[in-house]
């Protein structure tokens, strides 16, 4: 059997140990040949590939980004897109299926293409960690040890200079980053999407914080927002959350926090660093047993099959199951946390 490994969507710390894990289980187990794809489908629909071997992928497991290139590439779009063509090209390299590594875009299209008939299993990835069919994705370890690592750092400057930081993690959608590295460092208020705040509440925390002698730590998901009521009601110094805004909710956060408690603030955005480098222990372990699973299902031909991580098993969940859902921080994680704040 030739196996096509594509990674697609945004990077993450991890896709080259599972890239490594896949091809040194099929050739020394199966005896099976691979293909690097380049640049995600793009390179798919392209025929864009080159011979992975053994000795490609050799210490590959510690190295972040992803060897093969990554884009966000629509399988269906241009002239050479959509699954009658994908099967002529894979048809012509000999490729009899694809591994596809990616997070819910990838997934997505992975089903449609499985459902047209093309042999693909999925293997999932977000640092996110959001996709609710597997209880961690790799890379969402790496990120919180970098922003967490992040935090403390902010904290002796902060103490320093008696400041209010304000750090925004990255969770477009939800708190996991935020919520675990703000709970590791200490923070004294964690903001998500799943739990919209007040000013008047997030002023409360910091105002805690600075009277017991401590420079406050605000960690924010980037996907945070104030509570509707007091957005809909915007009162002075409000009106900046509402504007289009080149940087993000951290540097919206900093100035009303400021204003309202008179505590020097500064905003702090990790950014892409947290994609960023060398993957932890954690996540090349999972990645590596992802890669190896995938495998399992390629020999066992389970395509349209993502592998999810439950509790510490692998499992096999149909595309639908894996595409069924954004995995949220639930309240009663939230409370925890929130119990520490202030
Ligand atoms: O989904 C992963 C993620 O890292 C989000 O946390 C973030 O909002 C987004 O990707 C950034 O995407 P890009 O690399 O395209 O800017």
């Amino acid at each position: 059997m030739r196996i096509g490994v594509l990674t697609s969507g945004g990077d993450c710390p991890g896709l080259n140990a599972v890239i490594r894990g896949a091809v040194l289980k099929g050739t020394a187990v199966h005896g099976q040949e691979f293909l690097g794809i380049r640049d995600g489908w793009r390179g798919l629909v392209e025929g864009d590939v080159h011979p992975l071997t053994r000795h490609d992928v050799r210490g590959l497991s510690k190295q972040g980004g992803t060897v093969l290139g990554t884009s966000r590439t629509n399988p269906f779009d241009g002239p050479h897109g959509g699954p009658e063509n994908i099967r002529a090209t894979m048809d012509r390299l000999g490729m009899d299926a694809v591994i596809a590594i990616g997070g819910e875009g990838t997934l997505a299209a992975a089903k449609r293409l499985t459902d047209a008939g093309l042999n693909i299993v999925g293997v999932p990835k977000t640092i996110d960690n959001d996709l609710d069919a597997t209880d961690y994705s790799f890379g969402f370890d790496t990120a919180v040890e970098i922003a967490t690592e992040a935090i403390d750092r902010l904290r002796t400057t902060g103490d320093s200079h008696r400041r209010c930081m304000v750090v925004e993690v990255m969770g477009r959608h939800v708190g996991w980053i935020a919520l675990h590295s703000g709970m590791a460092a200490g923070a004294h208020a964690i903001l998500m999407p799943e739990q919209p705040q007040s000013i008047d509440q997030i002023v409360k925390w910091v105002e805690s914080a600075n009277n017991r002698g401590r420079a406050p730590i605000v960690v924010v998901s980037e996907g945070f927002t104030l509570d509707t009521m007091e957005t809909a009601h915007s009162e002075k110094g409000l009106d900046a959350f509402n504007r289009p805004r080149l940087g993000g909710i951290a540097d919206v956060l900093a100035p009303i926090i400021e204003e309202r408690t008179g505590i020097e603030t500064r905003a702090t955005v990790l950014g892409h660093i947290q994609r960023g480098g060398v993957p932890s222990a954690y996540d090349r372990v999972l990645a590596t047993r992802l890669g190896m699973a995938a495998i399992d299902s390629a020999v066992a031909e389970q395509w349209g099959t993502m592998i999810a991580l439950r509790g510490t098993e692998l499992v096999h969940v149909p595309f639908q199951e894996a595409l069924g859902g954004l995995k949220t921080v639930p309240q009663d994680r939230y409370d925890e946390a929130a119990i520490l704040f202030g």
